[in-house]
């Protein structure tokens, strides 16, 4: 049975028919369907557009339809156009007349804005609870190595010492700034388009902000032609997941580094790890490449959304099918990514010795050698020139500066005393940088505790 078949003498071109249908992909928000029209008939009778009978009779049969499809007893069938006409006759054909009441004062155009704003919102909740997830996964390892030290890279040329800690800080930055957007996004689209019908309101009297009450907005949107054809919010959801996902691939990255054989830096767990068909000795770092992979993905979605966007008249145009499949294929693949990522940081193991070697041998501590010269009345230039010999010597010889003995190093300047080495030593080198944000003791120590409030926040 079609919504619409009233003005047509012919049946409509089978082909024309499935390219039209958005069945197969919108019957995901089957559930928000029925939500809003349950808000939607409660809205009807309150203001006696319908009656209290009719309306019991519909609610009825709609939580019974709930429960049939839940419990296996009713399934969508591909045969109906879209899930909102699935809904209707079903309703029709189990309660006959009185269902065709149930689309009193509303069109298919604001039916379909609202579901997947409602479904929308609920995957921002989902969203948001797998970052909290990952960022409680890295403030637990942040914790726990405050004290483990690594290079820190610029260029990917060691550069100066840091600690894991204050690596692993960085990335909490990003994804709390990842959850600060996708809240900000939840906020800004959350009010209420239904009862906008197809473009231009209706002539029954709604009561708009009641039904969006219902619904737990904040309240009704303001222009029926905006709410019709308002896609902004998906656009906001696939940058920031856009976004999260680029995150990720960045962190993926120096997690596949650092399992390489040249870093050997961390160890991806058994279970996080795959093998290879044809090389025994081999364990890849298949999910964090797959998470670096898949970023494309959901830029791609992002760039087709705009595109469809782009030019569209309005108010609504069936352009706007081409919504779902994207943005629901882009919340699957970042949810899975966030996910499966967070299990996969959880279990690896840091090499901290390994680490710690490495920060010792790339001369991350070049620029305290030069401070110590300036502390002791050198100039910053000639300290730098001075320290670029001691290098160069260094690397002659392969040794580590740490490893001058003190006549070597007062073969270039005379002003180096005993307690370079204490001034150059790994562990100054970190603890003396204390400034807000950087990897001293005490300045990790504050952010972790900030970010320990965080977490256990209601946020
Ligand atoms: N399946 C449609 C969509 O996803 C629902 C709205 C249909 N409206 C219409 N006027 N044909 O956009």
């Amino acid at each position: 049975m079609k919504l619409w078949g009233g003005r047509f003498t012919k049946d409509t071109n089978e082909l024309v028919e499935r390219f039209n249908a958005s069945i197969t992909f919108d019957r995901r928000f089957w559930k928000e369907d029925i939500e809003g029209s349950i808000a939607h008939v409660t809205m009807l009778a309150k203001q006696g557009i319908i009656t209290g009978d009719d309306r019991i009779a519909i609610m009825d049969a709609l939580i019974q339809i709930r429960t049939d499809i839940e419990n296996g007893t009713l399934t969508i069938s591909d045969d109906s156009e879209d899930i909102h006409s699935f809904m209707e006759e079903t309703l029709i054909s189990r309660i006959g007349d009185v269902g065709k009441k149930l689309h009193t004062g509303r069109s298919r155009n604001d039916q379909v804005a609202l579901d997947m704003k409602l479904y929308v919102r609920n995957e921002i909740t989902e969203l948001d609870s797998l970052l909290k997830h990952l960022l409680l996964t890295i403030h637990t390892i942040m914790k726990n190595n405050t004290e483990t030290f690594m290079p820190g890279f610029t260029h990917l040329q060691k550069a100066q010492p840091v600690t894991l800690a204050h690596h692993l800080g960085a990335y909490f930055e990003m994804f709390k700034r990842d959850r600060m957007r996708l809240s900000d996004t939840y906020k800004r689209m959350n009010l209420c388009p239904l009862g906008s019908g197809a473009l231009a309101g209706t002539t029954y009297p709604l009561d708009r902000e009641y039904s969006a009450k219902l619904l737990s907005f904040d309240g009704a949107t303001a222009n029926s032609m905006d709410s019709v054809s308002d896609r902004d919010y998906l656009v906001e959801l696939l940058s920031n997941m856009s976004l999260i996902m680029m995150h990720l691939s960045r962190f993926s990255e120096e997690i596949i580094l650092w399992n390489s054989n040249e870093y050997q830096f961390v160890d991806i767990d058994d279970a996080y790890s795959t093998g290879s068909s044809i090389m025994p000795q081999k364990k890849n770092p298949d999910i964090a490449e797959l998470v670096r992979g898949k970023t494309g993905r959901v830029y791609g979605a992002l760039m087709s959304m705009l595109t469809t966007l782009k030019g569209l008249p309005l108010a609504y145009n069936k352009d706007m099918q081409e919504d779902k499949e994207l943005t629901f294929d882009a919340i699957d693949t970042a949810k899975g990514c966030i996910s499966l990522f967070d299990g996969m940081l959880a279990t690896i193991r840091f090499n901290r010795q390994r680490m710690e070697d490495s920060a010792r041998r790339g001369f991350t501590n070049a620029t305290d050698a030069a401070d110590y010269l300036v502390n002791h009345g050198v100039p910053f230039r000639d300290a730098h020139g001075i320290i670029g010999k001691l290098v160069l010597y260094c690397v002659d010889k392969n040794i580590a500066l740490d490893d001058m003995s003190i006549e070597e190093f007062k073969a270039v300047s005379p002003v180096f005393e005993d307690d370079i080495y204490e001034a150059i030593s790994m562990k100054t080198c970190v603890e003396k940088r204390n400034t807000k944000g950087a990897p001293g003791r005490d300045a990790i120590k504050q952010i972790i505790d900030e970010n320990e409030k965080y977490i256990n926040s209601d946020c």
